[in-house]
């Protein structure tokens, strides 16, 4: 069966060495030698000085919007996974939909600002599928208005705007490092946050707020990775060029041979992002056509997925009036994400190909 994406594995001996060092400690959690050995090395590769790792990205962001103490309505987009708002309405607070980009699939700054209220606390964007958000503006319109802007980078690991990583903006990103994604840690996920004060305070937070022994100074959960979890991350880290390379292999196999299809239409990316290939979704003109591909994808063992249907603002869950966003709906019932991963084979990939080609 071929599924919208594979988990890498690093090869067994890569991940000895860092299972051996766990089992000569005895030390299996609670901020271990090797969970910061994988902070520290993050944090050279994505450029930043304050990064926690957290035991999956859902915790990351409900991490953040503590650490932020974010109150009230948070501006997010409906076309997303359904952690972003799940995680907000778990926390008790409210989210606002500002519908999105049709072509960036990225929240659209324009829509932002009429949703401001005084209730209003901080903006939530995600960088879609890995495509970076209008940063600049969104900024600009959070400065305006006195309100917090959280990024959900779960899409976006290894991801430049210009010269900068995606994880340089807004006042924290949150990362997811499931094992569906191109970084992974089995679970896990991690916030970057902008300075010592709010790093030492996840600290806390991600830990009962216990700074030692016999001591309790903030309300603090567990949010705490393990050790194997970062075992794994390291191997994944180790390999990770290699994998990126291969996704991109991969990637423009698929933008080649879907380039003069007019029925179908891919996102935009602009020209100044060096993007990460973590997802390849193809928009078809109706929800029929969609359906009928996944179908004849599905008679040959092929598992596409519906990322993200249905819209969140339909989430039953959701208190107040309904709130509509014809871009997000439009999209999430017309959108496929086509299998991308590592090792794809190309004979594969073109089955893939001739069957949405065809059907589209
Ligand atoms: C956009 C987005 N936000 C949040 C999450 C939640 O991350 P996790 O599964 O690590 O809790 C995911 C992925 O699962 C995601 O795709």
């Amino acid at each position: 069966m071929i599924h919208v994406t594979k988990t890498y594995l690093p090869e067994r001996e890569s991940l000895q060495k860092y299972i051996d060092q766990i089992y000569a400690s005895g030390w299996l959690t609670n901020n271990g030698a090797l969970v910061q050995q994988l902070e520290n090395e993050l944090k050279e590769f994505l450029n930043v000085e304050y990064l926690i790792l957290t035991v999956n990205g859902t915790c990351a962001l409900q991490l953040a919007y503590k650490l932020l103490g974010l109150k009230g309505e948070i501006i997010t987009t409906p076309f997303t996974f359904v952690a972003t708002v799940s995680s907000l309405v778990w926390e008790g607070l409210d989210p606002v939909f500002a519908d999105i980009d049709e072509n960036t699939l990225n929240m659209d700054p324009a829509n932002i600002g009429e949703k401001i209220s005084d209730k209003t606390t901080a903006i939530l964007p995600v960088h879609v599928f890995g495509n970076p958000c209008d940063v600049q503006t969104i900024q600009q319109i959070a400065g305006n208005h006195g309100l917090k802007v959280v990024y959900d980078a779960a899409h976006a690991f290894d991801v430049h705007l210009g010269s900068r990583n995606i994880s340089e903006f807004g006042d924290i990103a949150a990362y997811s490092f499931h094992s569906t994604k191109i970084f992974h840690t089995i679970e896990g996920g991690a916030v970057v946050v902008r300075s010592k004060e709010l790093y030492d305070k996840a600290l806390l937070m991600r830990n009962f707020g216990i700074p030692g022994y016999d001591r309790i100074t903030e309300l603090g959960v567990n949010f705490k990775m393990n050790e194997f979890q970062a075992a794994m991350g390291l191997g994944v880290l180790h390999d990770y060029r290699q994998i990126a390379e291969r996704r991109k292999q991969v990637s423009i196999h698929y933008t080649n041979a879907f380039i003069s299809q007019k029925n179908l239409k891919l996102q935009h990316i602009p020209e100044n992002v060096q993007h990460n290939y973590a997802y390849f979704p193809v928009i078809f003109s109706d929800e029929t056509k969609l359906l009928l591909t996944k179908e004849k994808l599905n008679e040959q063992g092929i598992y596409p997925r519906r990322y993200f249907y249905p819209s969140l603002n339909e989430l039953p869950y959701l208190k107040g009036k309904k709130q509509h966003t014809p871009v997000a709906e439009s999209i999430s019932r017309r959108i496929l994400c086509l299998p991308l991963y590592y090792d794809l084979e190309t004979a594969v990939q073109n089955k893939i190909v001739d069957i949405v080609n065809k059907y589209a």
